[in-house]
């Protein structure tokens, strides 16, 4: 009887073993059905919280308690085997930091800690490589949803912006409304608030005013109607993302109005609900046009930091480009006193490799946080990389950048390292032979990225519009100059890269006095951000005594072969540490990877080498 039982279970955990194919992330856990749960409280969160311990805790007892005297809402204290939070989140919290095996007093950095899905209403998903969106309007898949909740609070996460910033403005009609309501009622036991992205022209556009400007009595009054009807619907909702007077959205200066008269309309709206707006500062082209593209968001928003509704929150790219692998952090960090900000991260990987890399893209983050104190921050968006996918990531280790992002977001002292080990030992294995191999190449990996694709500073010499693979010689005459890789390098026969000095566009006078000394001189401007602040002749000599297009040369070699040993590990070595399919399928796009690292180093150089080579 016995060796049936045992039979019956290494067969079934063979089966188990063979039948991974990522859906699981990082919540992997058997049941175990052991641990009892007491609890005096209750709501839907704390039994989600109940039934995930019961199910999957190895120990015997847990308590969950309410504790008023708690310093915060989400955070959370484990001792010995007693959970205790504020809020019922902070127990629910509590309970999947118990399933790890973390103990003691745990506090969340941000408040707001945010997915954002560039999601079209039409099931596509702007710079999404992982599948169609999960939110099926009008046909919700409302199991897949809940598994998307119980990632996301596995991890802190506590709200989701459900579509593009590009947004239609038929998200705000009433049938699309009540669809956001199932999906805020499935996400509200996990802790998760729902909020949508508008566009700003939606009364207009939908034929129910006959302008958009901010300042009109009927317009304004449209958004309080809308604000009203929303929160019937949900009373939690959280408010408004809004990309306005931004790569052709509509905006209040199409109305010779400010960002602040817009995003004050809306805030206005939405106040009596306890409502926010997050007004995104990615903009360029419009009243600056002309102007240094990175220089444009504090051009425009420095003059009016001070005019905000207090529910207002600036919403800004890590850099003050677009995404780049490396950029400096953007400057509006260091100019924006008197308003709230939040950062917003781009977990997708558009310039980095797609669903296509493994790039793990928590050292890029920590690097910005090198920069910028979290406290100057309100909160943290994330651009999701989630899709339909069965591993809902497209690439299995692009889930590490999801439970990354929320670790951040939690908590952002957090090391690269330490988030790499414990996502590695939960979603494959803890032996360490492999984790430690694989941390390693993690860690490596998104400095390899820099290197093959963009070295000592280049960025944007991506192929035109869809971002993936190189093109340094892109210039089309038809189109704005800042979308032209050739705009951003220069290169001619002497000299490389984009002189943001005192001597060219200044745009390193946006930093506080510190940042903008290091930066403006060329000596003291790291060398892995030299072509971004500097225009730098070819013979330039670097700091290890080699010119410049001998070390642009170095990086490019070393970074293809950062992913030759990252492909060559994996492929020889961790085979036997990793079920077959997913080993096979990040064997596949490691592959794919080397390929394109090559294919960037030889076009870049080729390219690059017809000037350099002039001399
Ligand atoms: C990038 C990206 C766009 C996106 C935009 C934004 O430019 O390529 O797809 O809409 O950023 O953040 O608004």
């Amino acid at each position: 009887m016995k060796r049936i039982v045992w039979s019956f279970f290494i067969l079934t955990a063979a089966m188990a073993l063979q039948a991974e194919d990522g859906h699981q992330l990082w919540l992997r856990y058997q049941p175990v059905n052991k641990a009892k749960v007491v609890t005096e409280a209750s709501s839907p969160t704390i039994s989600i919280a109940k039934q995930e311990l019961e199910t999957y805790y190895n120990g015997e007892n847990v308590t969950l308690k309410l504790d008023a005297t708690m310093p915060d809402d989400d955070g959370y204290r484990i001792e010995g085997s007693t959970i205790s939070a504020r809020r019922d989140a902070g127990l629910l919290y509590g309970a999947f930091a118990l399933l790890r095996g973390q103990y003691g007093d745990s506090h969340p950095t941000f408040n707001l800690r945010l997915l954002n899905h560039w999601d079209n209403l039409d099931g596509s998903i702007e710079r999404g490589y992982a599948g169609e969106s999960i939110f099926e309007w009008f046909k919700l898949d409302e199991q897949l949803i809940r598994d998307y909740a119980r990632a996301n609070a596995s991890i802190g996460i506590n709200g989701s912006v459900l579509n593009n910033v590009n947004a239609s403005p038929k998200i705000l009609t009433t049938p699309y409304l009540k669809e956001v309501k199932k999906i805020a009622d499935i996400l509200r036991p996990y802790g998760i608030k729902v909020y949508l992205s508008i566009n700003f022209a939606s009364p207009m556009a939908l034929g129910e005013t006959k302008t958009a400007d901010p300042l009109n009595k009927s317009v304004a009054k449209w958004w309080q109607k809308k604000a009203k009807e929303i929160y019937k619907l949900i009373p939690d909702f959280g408010g408004f993302l809004v990309k306005a007077n931004s790569e052709g959205q509509p905006g209040p200066g199409d109305y010779n109005r400010t960002h602040a008269d817009g995003a004050n309309m809306l805030a206005d709206a939405l106040k009596p609900f306890n409502g926010i707006v997050m007004w995104r500062c990615f903009v360029y082209g419009a009243n600056h046009k002309g102007e240094d593209r990175v220089k444009q968001a504090v051009s425009e928003f420095k003059p009016l930091d001070g005019l905000f509704r207090d529910n207002v929150i600036l919403q800004t790219k890590n850099g003050p480009l677009d995404f780049q692998p490396r950029e400096p952090y953007s400057p509006i960090f260091d100019q924006i006193k008197k308003t709230p900000n939040m950062v917003e991260l781009q977990i997708t990987q558009e310039y980095l490799g797609q669903s296509r890399h493994l790039v793990y893209l928590a050292p890029m983050w920590k690097e910005f946080f090198d920069y910028v104190s979290p406290s100057q921050l309100k909160g943290i968006a994330g651009v999701a990389n989630i899709g339909k996918d069965r591993n809902w990531c497209g690439h299995h280790f692009s889930q590490a950048n999801w439970y990354a992002f929320g670790r951040l977001a939690w908590n952002p002292d957090l090391s690269s390292n330490t988030i790499a080990e414990e996502w590695l030992e939960l979603t494959f294995t803890n032996d360490k032979r492999f984790v430690d191999s694989m941390m390693r190449l993690m860690e490596m990996s998104r400095e390899a990225c820099v290197k093959y694709m963009m070295p000592l500073g280049l960025h944007h010499i991506f192929k035109f519009d869809h971002h993936y693979g190189p093109e340094p010689d892109g210039f089309i005459a038809s189109y704005p100059l800042e979308w032209c890789p050739v705009y951003y390098h220069k290169a001619n026969n002497d000299s490389i890269g984009f002189d943001r000095s005192h001597t060219g566009t200044n745009a390193t006078s946006q930093y506080r006095k510190d940042i903008a000394d290091m930066y403006d001189n060329i000596e003291t401007c790291p060398e892995d951000l030299l072509l971004w602040f500097h225009r730098v002749p070819w013979t330039y000599k670097m700091k290890d005594g080699s010119t410049l297009w001998e070390s642009l040369q170095f990086e490019y070699q070393l970074g293809v072969i950062m992913v030759e040993t990252m492909q060559t590990t994996w492929h020889y070595k961790m085979r036997n540490f990793v079920d077959e399919q997913r080993w096979r399928e990040v064997d596949e796009r490691l592959a794919d990877q080397l390929q394109n690292a090559r294919e960037w180093r030889d076009v870049c150089l080729n390219y690059f080498g017809q000037f350099a080579t002039k001399q």
